[in-house]
């Protein structure tokens, strides 16, 4: 037996022409939702990465702005550029991509950004927003994640979920959206004694580390659902997640490809939240 794809692009493809519906509803109304991307410095898979988001809005109906700076920027420009563009009618969300340049503290320019402006979801106000359960901005890739449970009709009331990785941007928000699902959730981390035993009794794993081979077949009860957050190389070079895709497939019920999973929902994430920042400034 092998498991049930959870097709990312599939999904994607579905969740944009929404977008784009959307889109044209506000364009008709006289909006064009915008969004800035902001890149310092020449990290190579940041700039795939920024050229992909801006790309993913000019298909599907949202202007966007790109702005590439020098990693020799200072924290103080970058903080103008921010409140320039917090400033913008024209721009609904912003996204900074990290990582920054280390002179630069990350933290101190993401909470610069207007919440209202937060498609990223890293800013406090839209962490605190998601703890108490009050509208916010979802950081994309755990959405994302949502998503593809929602898609395949998963009722995650008292599942047992286990989240491997406690990122800011994945692994807490992660759990925090599963546990809102009324899921029994549980963390693990680098500190995690006995993962394998965690793992074994959940229903739903979600792996976030980014390491290969962090979740292997004998780590997974049969008929679970097997969430892939990972993007890593592997000796060939070939891009592969955190799961030991071929092993694991033949265990879980449901699972997520790499590439062709959760990474385009991270993106598609991403252009609902900026359509819902222009939603919520022109509401009907
Ligand atoms: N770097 C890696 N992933 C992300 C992301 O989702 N948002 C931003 N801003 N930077 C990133």
């Amino acid at each position: 037996m092998t498991a049930q794809l959870i097709d990312g692009n599939v999904l994607s493809k579905q969740l944009r022409a929404d977008v784009a519906a959307r889109a044209a509803a506000l364009l008709a109304r006289g909006i064009t939702p915008g969004l800035a991307v902001v890149l310092v410095g020449e990290n190579a898979a940041s700039q795939v990465y920024v050229r992909n988001k801006v790309k993913a809005c000019q298909d599907n109906g949202l202007h966007s702005v790109l702005e590439q700076y020098p990693a020799t920027l200072t924290e103080a420009e970058l903080l103008a550029r921010v409140d320039a563009l917090n400033r913008d009618p024209a721009i609904h969300g912003i996204l900074v991509q990290l990582p920054l340049p280390a002179h630069i503290d990350a933290q101190k320019v993401i909470e610069a950004i207007s919440p209202e402006k937060d498609v990223d979801g890293f800013h406090v106000a839209s962490a605190g927003a998601l703890m108490v359960g009050q509208p916010g901005f979802w950081p994309c890739t755990p959405y994302g994640c949502m998503k593809m449970l929602e898609s395949i009709g998963y009722d995650l009331k008292g599942k047992h979920a286990v989240v491997i990785g406690r990122s800011n941007i994945v692994g807490k928000p992660m759990a925090l959206m599963l546990l809102q699902k009324n899921a029994t959730v549980t963390i693990c981390h680098s500190g995690t004694k006995d993962l394998k035993a965690m793992t074994l009794q959940a229903d739903v794993i979600v792996a976030a580390v980014g390491k290969r081979n962090v979740l292997t077949a004998d780590m997974v009860k049969p008929g679970a659902v097997v969430i892939d957050v990972g993007m890593n190389r592997n000796d060939e070079g070939k891009l592969c997640g955190d799961v030991d895709f071929d092993g694991v497939n033949a265990v879980a019920g449901y699972i997520t490809p790499v590439p062709g999973g959760v990474g385009p929902m991270t993106i598609t994430m991403l252009l609902v939240n900026t359509l819902e920042a222009a939603e919520r400034l022109f509401p009907i």
